[in-house]
């Protein structure tokens, strides 16, 4: 509810059966700030982070993402959450800017507004240089 909180998870719940995979979890993450969560297995670590990107719903409680209700503002939720797994994260039988034209598209960003931000993306992450080269040849996936 605070505006400077970015995310904020208000007593939430989840359950699978007679399992208990979060118990009235309180939480508040700021804006611009990184997070980490870390937990043994079983913690309950990926049922938040399925919540967060809206994958699935808690049996109860809020979830508060940039002032919008991650249960009945899903759709909307949707365009502000971006999520990058493991394996696969991305596109490697495509360039750079491939893979930045797909994800601008699925955000629903024009062209321009795709140029001006994967330039800035590439430029930040010193990819410049490749950004027409498959992915798949770059040092590191
Ligand atoms: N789809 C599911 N069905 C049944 N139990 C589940 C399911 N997803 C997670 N769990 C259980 O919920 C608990 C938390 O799991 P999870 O969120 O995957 O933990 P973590 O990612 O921290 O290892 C575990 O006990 C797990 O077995
Ligand atoms: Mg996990």
């Amino acid at each position: 509810m605070c505006a400077h909180y970015e995310i904020t998870l208000h007593d939430v719940s989840k359950t699978f059966g007679k399992k208990t995979a979060l118990d009235k979890v309180f939480l508040k993450i700021k804006k611009g700030s990184i997070f980490g969560l870390i937990g043994p297995n079983g913690a309950g670590k990926s049922t938040l982070t399925n919540l967060l990107a809206t994958l699935s719903l808690p049996d109860g409680g809020t979830v508060t993402i940039s002032g919008l209700d991650a249960i009945s503002q899903v759709k909307q939720v949707r365009k502000k959450v971006g999520i990058t797994f493991q394996d696969p994260s991305i596109f490697t039988t495509g360039t750079a800017w491939d893979n930045l034209f797909i994800a601008g598209k699925m955000y629903d960003m024009n062209i321009s507004k795709i140029k001006e931000r994967g330039e800035y993306l590439l430029k930040e992450f010193h990819l410049n240089q490749v950004s027409n080269d498959l992915v798949g040849t770059y040092s590191g996936e």
